[in-house]
């Protein structure tokens, strides 16, 4: 099977870059942080613009915990007042909001905000936005093989682990972004993107702009996509 459609269905982007963006400016990680969620508002209007049905953001991973007190409080801040915006405009912003990753480790306080935007929003049509937070991509399948040992399922086949993914009723990735240069997967939907196309960017995450989200839909729709057949 060959098939390459123009427009991909669902994207998933690491946003890297943040860091080094602050310190080329001499400005605190935070700052970077900061233009990094400018920047998810930008790629979600142009997502809007062009069709794109569903994204899916690497927020916070489960090895994120491990960078300094400060940067974890400041990131944990910025979600929030992300969630309150988005709990604000839900009304006239028609995506939907979806949030994968383990809740446990997230402030009450978080979960509570995550549950208010994925009720308000969960009636929407348009583009589904997917926050992976405290997400890692092996814990997720641990997760699901746990549910299925508790269901009794010993040797489990493809369409039994998807089920018991975070979100399993959303397709593949066709096309995963990474900005920043580096060129790994970095325990990011691990099962999810078998067949991904995979596209590398040297733009730093806070500067990605609708023209860098154009290119990367238009390398997209140059290459042939052949699932493993010729
Ligand atoms: C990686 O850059 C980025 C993160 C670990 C956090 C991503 C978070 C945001 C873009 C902002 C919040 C997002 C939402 C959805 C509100 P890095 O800090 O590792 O950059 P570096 O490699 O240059 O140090």
């Amino acid at each position: 099977m060959s098939s390459s459609s123009p427009i991909p269905r669902h994207i998933a982007i690491i946003m890297d870059g943040n860091g080094r963006w602050a310190k080329q400016k001499n400005l605190p990680r935070l700052a970077g942080h900061n233009a990094g969620a400018k920047a998810v508002e930008r790629v979600i209007s142009a997502a809007q613009k062009y069709g794109v049905e569903f994204l899916t953001f690497y927020a916070f991973s489960t090895e994120n915990w491990a960078r300094p007190q400060e940067e974890v409080q400041g990131l944990m801040k910025l979600l929030e007042q992300t969630l309150d915006k988005y709990a604000k405009t839900a009304e006239k912003n028609n995506f939907r909001l979806l949030v994968s990753g383990r809740k446990e480790p997230l402030s009450p306080l978080i979960q509570e905000k995550i549950l208010r935007v994925t009720q308000a929003t969960a009636h929407k049509t348009g583009l589904t936005v997917n926050l992976a937070l405290n997400y890692g991509s092996r814990a997720e399948l641990l997760d699901a093989f746990a549910q299925l040992a508790a269901q009794g399922i010993s040797a489990p086949t493809e369409a039994d682990v998807q089920r018991c993914l975070y979100q399993p009723a959303l397709p593949d990735p066709d096309l995963l972004i990474r900005t920043s240069g580096e060129k790994r997967l970095s325990n990011f939907l691990l099962w999810q993107c078998a067949y991904t196309e995979f596209y590398f960017t040297d733009v730093l995450w806070p500067d990605f702009s609708e023209q860098d989200f154009k290119a990367a839909l238009d390398e997209y729709s140059r290459r042939t996509r052949r699932f493993g057949g010729i």
